[in-house]
């Protein structure tokens, strides 16, 4: 039997603990407060009560802070076998844990290049791995010269975001000096694990236009394999809003496999070596394009999407690789489709009263799986990062343009019955419909 340490967790990644204890194993668990929004309080009590040993960290970014944990937690550093995160704010701290103490982990490196968005880029140049214009800048004057250098439209976002932060479609110059005006302030309005993470500097990239997908690259023992990609639903208002994912990805067979293909040497070259790394790729009539890699498993709703049609937990994956298991057979075979969408408001809006308590009963009934976070009389927020969402639709479906449309129907009910709009959803453009 093994020992496994979690460096924080997502809500849904409770099932790797779940399913490493199962099997026998010991876990320990190290978690940080700065990141408790990340999950309900069941889910994250859930993980402290199935750990063998756990403790808190204040910062993931110091080292001695989250190895200062382990060693509180009481549990043997030497006993570790494997070390890892299924969340984006712990990925580099549990990546650098595994090689202070010699314990299996991502190589911390790779991590890092993947974290960084200008390094990434930069790595990609140099290795000839199709990218977009990118400069790396630290105020609206550098970012205006970028932008010129590029052309627009462009993108600013933070050099380490996550979750959507601080970013903006800039289609002119007055828009990139808009952003760096209420960057500050935007800044200082998101919750502090988020901030915590980003510097001073921003990425402004070439926009590029398609569709977005993303691809789940496992790696280990030097090889690395495309388990199952799936297309992104973004907002038609702001295509930067992600609202939701369906696999399979609806793309060609010979087109899927290119993305395969393009996320595996992304991985490579970046040294991702150890782990299952979730790879956003924009379909461009050029090809495709890297968006960014996170260098852990996808988050959001995502993975359980992928179990439903997978019929394997890609936690107990997740876990097992982590162990020494063998690489598993590439691409998933998938039995039917599954897609999910979040529910979200373009706009601060109030849920109607009265309303009864289990008013969502209905509409889950009409779905594979879902949950909502708001009642009657609730003031929802307007979207602006992943954070924001308010609830998830499941759909099964033997097409994904069936799974979508069977999201859809629900999340317009919806609409009519709280009064008022939700962020709308683009799916792939009909031309890439399979
Ligand atoms: N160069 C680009 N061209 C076109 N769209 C882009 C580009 N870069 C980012 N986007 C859009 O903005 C979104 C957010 O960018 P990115 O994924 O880099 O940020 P993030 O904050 O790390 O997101 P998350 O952590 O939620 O995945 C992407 O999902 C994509 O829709
Ligand atoms: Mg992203």
């Amino acid at each position: 039997m093994s020992h496994l340490l979690f460096v924080e967790t997502t809500g849904l990644g409770v099932q790797a603990l779940a399913h490493a204890k199962r099997s026998g194993h010991t876990v320990t668990y190290l978690h940080c407060p700065l990141y408790d929004f990340t999950a309900s309080p069941a889910q994250r009590r859930e993980a402290i009560q199935l750990a063998d040993h756990s403790a808190a960290f204040t910062d993931p970014l110091d080292g001695d802070s989250v190895h200062g944990a382990l060693l509180a937690s009481g549990a043997d550093p030497e006993s570790v076998d494997a070390v890892l995160s299924t969340l984006s704010y712990g990925a580099q701290a549990a990546a650098d844990l595994a090689a202070r103490i010699g314990a299996r982990g991502t190589s911390p490196a790779g991590t890092l290049a993947a974290r960084d968005k200008g390094e990434c880029r930069r790595v990609l140049r140099e290795r000839g791995v199709p990218s977009v214009g990118f400069h790396v800048v630290t105020d609206a004057a550098g970012a205006l010269e970028a932008a010129e250098a590029i052309g627009y439209p462009v993108i600013v976002k933070p050099v380490l975001g996550i979750g959507k932060a601080v970013t903006s479609i800039a289609p002119d110059p007055a828009a990139v000096r808009a952003h760096f005006a209420v960057a500050a302030a935007e800044r200082d309005g998101l919750t502090e694990g988020m901030a915590r993470q980003l510097d001073e500097r921003y990425l402004v990239e070439e926009l590029v236009s398609g569709d977005l997908y993303s691809v789940e690259v496992a790696a280990s023992g030097g090889r690395l394999v495309p388990l199952v990609c799936a297309s992104r639903k973004v907002s038609r208002e702001n295509p930067v809003l992600e609202l939701g994912c369906t696999v399979p990805s609806g793309l060609t067979a010979p087109d899927e496999a290119a993305l395969g293909r393009y996320a595996v040497d992304v991985c490579r070259a970046l040294g991702l070596d150890l782990g299952v790394f979730h790879v956003e790729v924009m379909h461009t009539p050029s090809g495709f394009r890297l968006i960014e890699v996170n260098p852990r498993l996808t988050g959001g709703s995502l993975p359980d999407t992928i179990s439903s049609v997978a019929g394997v937990d890609v936690f107990a994956l997740l876990v097992d690789l982590f162990l020494g298991g063998p690489l598993p057979d590439a691409p998933l075979p998938l039995r039917g489709s599954a897609s999910h969408s979040f529910l979200a408001a373009p706009r601060k809006s109030t849920v109607p009263s009265p309303l009864p308590d289990d008013w969502f009963a209905p509409f889950l009934a009409r779905l594979h799986s879902g949950h909502v976070r708001v009642g009657a009389g609730d003031v929802v927020p307007p979207m602006r990062t992943n954070f924001d969402s308010f609830g998830m639709l499941r759909a099964l479906a033997p097409t994904p343009a069936e799974a979508e449309a069977a999201c859809s129907a629900v999340k317009a009910d919806i609409e009519d019955l709280f009064g008022f709009p939700l962020l709308a959803e683009r799916t792939r453009t009909p031309a890439a419909v399979a």
